[in-house]
């Protein structure tokens, strides 16, 4: 665990020696959605390969670059692509990132994701906002030593995805003229896809979408205290009933098709964090 803290203070120095301005606020982008990461002028460009013990993705529609610069007026860095528990990487790995962003001082983050349809009333292309997880994983990034700097032995999940927040991506949703579903993300740690009798199960207990990433950065993003939203692009919609096998070329399609939704969303989001208030 020592070992961890040490390797993300290297991480943490690297950046802070190329950056001018620490970002408040972080989004990364998930399968098929780095393009949002472009879509705001960064004045700092970093690939993951070049931050020491920084994990690479190695999914083609994962990026790996870091842009910090300036979006809606507020210093944010987008982090292009994530790496996942199924690529092979330990949970202390899967949330790296989110450790450096906490020493970086990032108090608000924004994860983007696509998921998978559980909820029937969905369609794919629907955006969602998250309320609340179900970690199905089998694995958590704070089992072994607590790193007491980081936060609490047991931390609290009631609010991990920030209730006002979530108010703001509705609002801003509103506002553009989105329509926004709400529901409980269920974390599977994958790679292969649902049986039709996960699918049932995961309605069962409650589960509107299923993804294979988002739980652990949620998890150690609440252990950091930080204010997190998360949003999903339903790419595809189980119906157990009528199995049909899920595409992968369709899921990133109908997430780059999302796109647009979620760049309207974001920068409203974003316009609207104070990111000068630490609470
Ligand atoms: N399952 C898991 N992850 C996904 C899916 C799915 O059906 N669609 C997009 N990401």
């Amino acid at each position: 665990m020592k070992d961890f803290v040490a390797k993300v203070q290297e991480a943490f120095q690297f950046l802070k020696s190329r950056l001018e301005e620490m970002p408040k606020i972080a989004v990364i982008t998930g399968t098929g959605l780095g393009a949002i990461g472009e879509s705001f002028d960064a004045n700092v460009t970093i690939d993951y390969l070049d931050v020491p013990h920084f994990p690479s993705p190695t999914v083609v529609s994962h990026r790996g670059m870091m842009r910090f610069g300036k979006m809606a007026h507020r210093s944010v860095v987008v982090m292009q692509g994530r790496v996942h528990l199924y690529e092979g990487y330990a949970p202390w790995q899967v949330t790296f990132s989110i450790r450096v962003l906490q020493a970086l001082g990032v108090q608000n983050l924004i994860l983007l994701n696509a998921a998978g349809g559980i909820n029937p009333a969905f369609a794919p292309g629907d955006i969602m906002v998250i309320v609340d997880h179900i970690n199905l994983t089998g694995s958590n990034p704070l089992v072994g030593p607590n790193v007491d700097q980081w936060g609490p032995r047991f931390p609290e999940m009631t609010d991990a995805y920030h209730k006002a927040l979530i108010s703001k991506v509705e609002k801003a949703a509103t506002d553009a003229g989105v329509q926004i579903k709400r529901g409980v993300y269920a974390g599977l740690i994958g790679p292969c896809l649902e049986t039709p009798a996960e699918v049932r199960f995961l309605r069962l207990i409650g589960c509107d979408a299923v993804g294979f990433s988002t739980v652990q950065e949620v998890i150690a993003a609440a252990h950091a205290k930080m204010k997190v939203v998360a949003l999903s692009v339903i790419t595809n919609v189980h119906d157990p009933e009528h199995p049909a096998p899920v595409r992968v070329e369709d899921v990133l399609k109908t997430a780059e098709s999302g796109m647009s939704k979620i760049k309207a969303v974001l920068e409203s989001v974003i316009n609207s964090i104070d990111d000068t208030a630490t609470g």
